[in-house]
């Protein structure tokens, strides 16, 4: 039998399960806590920095994936030296760890990406702010999530907190162009480690506060453009597994690089239902070194909302009776989270032939099990 070891418990290890029980793959979870939200599979519950416990769970499998991109590149390299497949690889892998080697590394492929540059220094970040302001961006290179690790300043005493614990960050800021973008895009993909490559079709993205609030797909226009920068950023970097990447589209139609995430993304939800190939089941099938499936969709259009949480005690669930009476066509997916104000608590899906009809459809079941 096929193992697939998945270092974090979250919602991503969550929904690669039904992936993994339709294909008879056992999956095991590396999980940090007794109550996360993969814990049907969790086969291990410790800490992902402790090295004897990680080496323990990944000799039980054919191949360690991640939740989650906070496994550091020493611990990936022993597991490498041990003979254990880590999918994808930590060469690869610490791109989608640290925002400044990915902006190198871009470079070095000469994909097009916003103006930046690394910063140590307050004079460095007013030089920036001085050739590229009044607005720039400020990232924490590492440990970023749903926006937090992301600023909009235009002085320096906004991130002089990050400064002053600078080392906590690998010693460098990111300093980023605020690019005026029309439209976020995020395009998905999957790489095998013989090379082949699947890429689904382009999806839009909304933020709200940093944080992904709705996606709608397949957006078309500029297709082939992301599908080349997901192929020269997959092969360039070697990426083994689900790849998202994330672009800014600007007026003149032109894509920039925002950030990279190697393993199933939010963005890629509506894939569970709206593609003949879930991202989570084509993870699978990468890291496993299996034939990748279609990516072809199931429906012409896909919306995907993101559920946040409303507050502390809204778990969702209680409205489900009235949101799935309202709208029969959506599918609901909970993650099993406690409840918290902005937190991913799950998200639904309806598929359809016009966007906007499903992108309404979607926002009266979300409202409905926010309780309004
Ligand atoms: N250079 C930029 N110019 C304009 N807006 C930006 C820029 N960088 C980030 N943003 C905005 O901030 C959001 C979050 O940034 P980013 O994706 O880098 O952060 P993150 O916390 O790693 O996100 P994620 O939720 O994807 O983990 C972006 O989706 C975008 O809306
Ligand atoms: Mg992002």
């Amino acid at each position: 039998m096929l193992r697939v070891g998945v270092i974090g418990g979250g919602q991503l290890a969550r929904m690669m399960q039904p992936a993994a029980i339709n294909l008879g793959i056992q999956l095991r979870v590396f999980a940090e806590a007794e109550n996360s939200s993969a814990h049907l599979s969790a086969t291990a519950v410790g800490d992902y920095l402790d090295p004897a416990a990680l080496l323990s769970f990944a000799k039980g499998v054919d191949a360690v994936t991640f939740d989650h991109e906070h496994v550091p590149k020493h611990l990936l390299e022993m597991l490498e030296r041990e003979g254990v497949k880590v999918r994808p690889g930590s060469a690869a892998l610490i791109h989608a760890q640290n925002k400044l080697f990915m902006r190198k590394k871009l470079a070095s492929l000469g994909v097009s990406q916003p103006i930046w540059a690394a910063a140590k220094t307050a004079a460095e970040i007013e030089d920036f702010i001085s050739k590229n302001g009044p607005e720039i961006i400020v990232k924490t290179p590492i440990g970023g999530y749903d926006g937090k690790g992301v600023r909009v300043v235009s002085s320096v005493q906004e991130v002089q907190d990050w400064l002053d614990s600078i080392s906590d960050f690998g010693g460098e800021l990111l300093l980023e162009q605020k690019v005026p973008f029309v439209t976020e895009l995020a395009q998905l993909s999957a790489r095998r480690p013989s090379g082949k490559i699947k890429i689904w079709p382009l999806a839009k993205t909304v933020q709200v506060s940093g944080v992904c609030s709705e996606v709608i797909a397949p957006v078309s226009d500029v297709g082939d453009q992301a599908k080349n920068i997901a192929l020269t950023i997959s092969e360039g970097l070697g990426v083994v597994g689900v790849m998202a990447v994330e672009l800014f589209q600007v007026d003149s139609g032109e894509l920039f690089v925002n950030e990279l995430a190697m393993r199933p993304h939010n963005s890629g939800h509506f894939t569970i239902e709206g593609s003949v190939t879930s991202q989570f089941e084509q993870h699978l099938r990468a890291v496993l070194d299996l034939p990748l499936g279609s990516t072809g969709l199931n429906a012409p259009f896909a919306a995907m909302l993101n559920l946040l949480g409303q507050d502390d005690s809204n778990t969702m669930q209680p409205h489900f009776s009235k949101a799935m009476d309202l709208v029969p066509e959506a599918k609901f997916h909970l993650y099993e989270k406690a409840p918290r104000k902005g937190r991913k608590m799950g998200h639904v899906t309806i598929l359809g032939d016009e966007p906007n009809t499903i992108l309404k459809r979607a926002n009266l079941a979300r409202a409905a099990i926010y309780g309004n």
